[in-house]
């Protein structure tokens, strides 16, 4: 009895709420903030309020405007410009929003009218904690769905979410090296310090960083990339790096976060305070804890590298799979002598003027390695193995670089090539299958997939030495990436000419075959990498934390329990639908 009538009372309250409780307010609804709500917004944040437009809105027809327009189409393709517009993000398709037809491509007639799709409606662009602050209180209060938006370079789309209010925190661009870093700790306690650190602000990117440590003679664990930020996505969902191996993840060298929690307050996460906080952001994933302020990691030398590129090239359909699974034998023994970096295979790369050729290019990082004779060595039975199954001659580049700046200065310029529509799907391969004689079923896997011109496979030797040793720091990293070899990307391009249904077939592909092929090979035994993944991952509670998913889940509860931050395929994010907008 006692049952039925708690039920029914939930049903009764339930119904009467249903907006209010179950789903964000929508622009449509009495509960939507009123113009003098969002001119009180604006005022608290300063002045920095911003309504936004799809990037391509001026190329469409209503309000076309040419000289905007080819404003627009000239950074089409240019990352440094997107991510500095709250209106773009990286790739194209998580501007648009399917489920409603709502689209506003670039490359779409100009008769076709410009949608918001997943365009945020208003977008803070913060300039201090407090406007932060301001911003989480806002939505919190009229129940408005949040977004923490960077870079916008997210490939599961969670920089992006349909009528949305954004944090745009690409103009906290303070860095500072700190000779003796000392954690902050509540009165009363006291922290050894002495540690040599950089803190960075949350809108800081990889080529701004790599150039401002250029000058300082210092290096930190980053990302091999010019405009990934580094405090957003990148460092709390793991941060990959050529200095992994030396170093371990980014997350792993986290000392302190400077964070905006769901209730607006500003905290200091470290091993001594709020610990609970710095388990989670460090690899529990970008948006779903809080608004991170600045992060404090850990400074090293500007080591010395030594750079290797290997590369081969066969006709279509010729000895091309041999040459990687030939490759695949070799990477234990590289990766125990100090190489990390990344390999890419296209099967069908179009060559201007001639016939499509398939290609395969290792690139290899030693850090802290000065000998290019050494690394030449190491890779020569390599090269005579790839030319055994190949028949070619593998061309060999081997370059010293007095120190990693060097290298990052070299290979990041400033602009990534991004703006096309891209999908991925990954799974981490551990160090025991490579060892094992089961290295062939991975070339098997991948050479069975159906290539277009310019679809790649990307195998990140990311991992292994000191990401391994670490597996001992307990974070909420994926315990996943201590018994890993190789993360490894299918990663597949859309045309903007396709339908929606064309392109959802291309996702469901990877989802329902692609992913799944790599899934088999070790039984499910491995996750995958969050930050480069199928944004549509099944069992991503899983795949991309493994054991770590619990207490993940528990401290999301007890520190945002109205589910404020919600991602896509993010920690709670099984609540709620896709979107984000009304629970399930
Ligand atoms: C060209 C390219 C190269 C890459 N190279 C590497 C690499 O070498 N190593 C590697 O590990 N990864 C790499 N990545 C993946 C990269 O780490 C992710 O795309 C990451 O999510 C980017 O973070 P962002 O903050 O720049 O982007 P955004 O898309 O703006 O944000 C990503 C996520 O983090 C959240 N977020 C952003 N800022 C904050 C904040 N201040 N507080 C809380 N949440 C926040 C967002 O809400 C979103 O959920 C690469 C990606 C690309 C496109
Ligand atoms: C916020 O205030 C600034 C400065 O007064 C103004 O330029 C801007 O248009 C306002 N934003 C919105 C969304 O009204
Ligand atoms: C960025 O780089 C890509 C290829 O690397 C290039 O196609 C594009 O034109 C560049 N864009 C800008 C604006 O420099
Ligand atoms: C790309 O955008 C950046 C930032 O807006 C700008 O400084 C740069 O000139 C652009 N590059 C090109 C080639 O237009
Ligand atoms: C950036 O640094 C300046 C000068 O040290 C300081 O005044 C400002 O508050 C810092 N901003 C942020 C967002 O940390
Ligand atoms: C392979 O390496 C050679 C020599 O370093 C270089 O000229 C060529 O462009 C490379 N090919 C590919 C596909 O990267
Ligand atoms: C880097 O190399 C130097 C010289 O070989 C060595 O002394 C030092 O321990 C190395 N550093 C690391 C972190 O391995
Ligand atoms: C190798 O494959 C066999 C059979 O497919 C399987 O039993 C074994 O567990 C695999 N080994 C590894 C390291 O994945
Ligand atoms: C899209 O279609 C147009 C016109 O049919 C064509 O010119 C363009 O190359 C196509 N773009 C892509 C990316 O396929
Ligand atoms: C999906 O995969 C199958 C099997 O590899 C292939 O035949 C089909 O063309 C793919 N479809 C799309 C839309 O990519
Ligand atoms: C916010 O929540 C934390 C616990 O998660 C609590 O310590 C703090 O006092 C709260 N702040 C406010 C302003 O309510």
């Amino acid at each position: 009895m006692k049952v039925w009538s708690f039920s029914i009372c939930v049903l009764i309250t339930g119904g009467g709420l249903v907006n209010a409780t179950f789903c964000r307010c929508q622009p449509d609804q009495p509960c939507w903030p009123t113009e003098a709500n969002w001119a009180a917004l604006n005022s608290s944040i300063e002045g920095n309020l911003v309504a936004v437009k799809p990037f391509a809105y001026p190329c469409h027809d209503t309000e076309f405007n040419a000289a905007k327009c080819t404003i627009v189409k000239d950074n089409a393709y240019n990352s440094s410009y997107r991510s500095s517009q709250p209106s773009a993000l990286q790739w194209e398709n998580w501007e648009a929003w399917p489920k409603e037809d709502e689209q506003c491509y670039i490359e779409s007639p100009m008769s076709i009218p410009c949608k918001q799709g997943r365009v945020s409606l208003y977008s803070a662009k913060v300039q201090t904690a407090k406007h932060v602050q301001k911003a989480v209180e806002f939505a919190a209060r009229h129940n408005i769905k949040l977004v923490i938006r960077n870079t916008g370079h997210d490939f599961l789309g969670r920089s992006s979410a349909p009528n949305s209010l954004q944090i745009f925190t690409h103009n906290f661009k303070n860095i500072s090296i700190i000779d003796e870093f000392v954690p902050t700790v509540p009165s009363g306690m006291s922290a050894p310090g002495g540690i040599k650190a950089v803190t960075l602000g949350a809108g800081v990117q990889l080529h701004e960083m790599y150039s401002f440590l250029a000058s300082k003679g210092v290096m930190v664990v980053g990302g091999s990339a010019n405009t990934v930020g580094v405090a957003g996505g990148y460092v709390q969902g793991g941060g990959h790096s050529f200095l992994g191996w030396l170093h371990g993840m980014a997350s792993d060298n986290a000392l302190e976060f400077q964070v905006v929690l769901a209730n607006g307050s500003l905290i200091f996460a470290n091993p001594y305070q709020n610990t609970d906080i710095f388990f989670a952001l460090r690899g529990g994933g970008g948006g779903s804890f809080g608004v991170v302020v600045s992060v404090t990691v850990k400074a090293y030398p500007n080591y010395p590298v030594v750079y290797a590129t290997v590369n081969y090239t066969t006709s279509v359909n010729g000895p091309f799979w041999k040459g990687s699974d030939a490759f695949h034998k070799h990477i234990v023994y590289l990766n125990d002598n100090g190489g990390s970096g990344y390999y890419v295979m296209i099967p069908i790369t179009l060559v201007p003027n001639s016939q499509s050729l398939s290609t395969f290019v290792l690139f290899l990082a030693f850090v802290n390695q000065t000998s290019t004779d050494a690394v030449g060595k190491l890779l020569s039975p390599l090269r005579s193995d790839l030319r055994k199954a190949t028949g070619y001659e593998p061309s060999l580049n081997v370059v010293s670089f007095p120190s990693l700046s060097g290298l990052y200065t070299t290979l990041f310029r400033g602009n990534d090539t991004t703006g096309m529509q891209a999908r991925m799907g990954s799974r981490l391969v551990s160090r025991s299958f490579f060892e094992s004689a089961n290295s062939t079923q991975l070339t098997e896997a991948v050479s069975s997939l159906k290539f277009r011109p310019g679809d790649a496979v990307i195998g990140c030797i990311v991992a292994g030495g000191q990401v391994a040793k670490n597996r001992d720091i307990e974070s909420g990293l994926n315990p996943a990436w201590r018994d890993t070899m190789v993360h490894l990307m299918i990663t597949r391009l859309m045309s903007p000419n396709m339908t929606f249904d064309e392109q959802a077939a291309i996702a469901a592909n990877i989802t329902d075959q692609e992913v799944p092929l790599l899934e088999s090979l070790e039984s499910g035994k491995m996750g995958a990498y969050l930050n480069e993944a199928d944004a549509d991952e099944p069992d991503f509670q899983q795949k991309f934390w493994g054991t770590n998913y619990p207490r993940l889940r528990a401290i999301k509860a007890s520190r945002d329990p109205h589910d404020l931050f919600i991602v896509r395929k993010g920690v709670g994010s099984e609540d709620w639908d896709s979107d984000g907008l009304c629970r399930v």
